[in-house]
């Protein structure tokens, strides 16, 4: 559906909060917390790129979306387009919502974690919970204090507990996660090695996987990736992958047989199996014995020249 971008406004040092609207004003359809938008973004004269935000604000049918856009550094395209070329009254190309992160709290303990701008999904998932009158503690960690956005609205929330963590270092996890009771739940949204991080302390402290909800973002290329040539034994393709490309859109621009779905490294249908090669793993849903066996295309990488793939 088109969209129009009804207002801009800036958070921090580098967040964009965008308000989408219909061009008629209609409803737009209802989302639950943890939903998230696909945007087409033209960057260039016939040039797209697809990219997924979380709706932040309060679940339901409304007359806006609500997204929030880290501007990242290291961007080729998307988040910088989106900062320094969107402008109100634009029109967008927008699927969903998408319902990719469901809030799934029991009656228990119920443990919030926002790392960055992770604090998107987290920030609908705290209204749908105040809304509900459940008590929950939301961890919010941040390297510095210009990078908390949308604090007020996360303040006025009566039923939370809200516990900033501001610096370069991570606070103890041991003493966030706590030891698991009967019916706590976790969910989660940051960068791979907090998740990676949660998953282990959590373990250890007796929380089961069921109870562990993640999501993650900001899965791209990172210092030191080199080109990888990747071979598909069964159908006999070879591509080169760049870094700030993913394995899978390589392999899907070349028209290989391949099965995915989330594209950020969550749901594991694209695991496969590794033949030969050294991977490097970025998910946050493979187990020790899946990782032993293969990587997720969408996020995975090599710290081998080439990769071989049982596809
Ligand atoms: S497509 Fe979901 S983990 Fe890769």
């Amino acid at each position: 559906m088109k969209l129009i971008v009804h207002q801009l406004q800036r958070h921090g040092t580098d967040v964009l909060e965008i308000r989408l609207r219909h061009p008629q004003g209609q409803v737009l359809p209802p989302w639950s917390a943890g939903a998230h938008l696909r945007l087409q973004l033209p960057i260039s004269d016939g040039q797209w790129l697809e990219r997924h935000y979380s709706l932040i604000g309060t679940e339901g049918a409304a007359e806006e979306y609500r997204i929030a856009v880290l501007l990242d550094p290291a961007s080729r395209g998307g988040s910088r387009w989106i900062h320094e070329q969107l402008a109100a009254g634009q029109a967008l190309d927008v699927d969903g919502p998408f319902d990719s992160f469901p809030l799934q709290a029991e009656q228990g303990r119920t443990v919030l974690v926002a790392g960055g701008i992770g604090i998107t999904p987290m920030h609908a998932m705290a209204h749908a919970l105040n809304a509900a009158g459940q008590p929950f503690e939301l961890h919010y960690l941040a390297r510095s204090e210009d990078r908390l956005v949308l604090l007020d609205e996360l303040r006025a929330l009566s039923h939370a507990q809200l516990h900033l963590h501001v610096g370069a270092n991570p606070p103890a996890l041991e003493a966030l996660l706590g030891t698991f009771s009967a019916g706590a739940s976790l969910h989660a949204c940051g960068p791979v090695p907090l998740l990676n991080a949660l998953r282990e302390r959590a373990a250890e402290l007796g929380w089961p996987g069921a109870a562990l909800h993640f999501e993650s973002f900001g899965v791209r290329s990172q210092p030191g990736d080199r080109p990888i040539r990747v071979h598909l034994a069964q159908s006999g393709i070879a591509v080169e992958v760049q870094p700030g490309t993913s394995i899978l859109d390589a392999l899907i621009a070349a028209d290989a047989f391949v099965a995915y779905d989330c594209k950020r490294g969550e749901c594991g249908q694209c695991h496969s199996r590794v033949l030969e090669g050294s991977p490097l793993h970025r998910d946050v849903c493979l187990s020790p014995a899946q990782r032993a066996e293969g990587l997720c295309t969408c996020v995975g990488w090599a710290s081998s020249e080439s990769l071989t793939l049982d596809l």
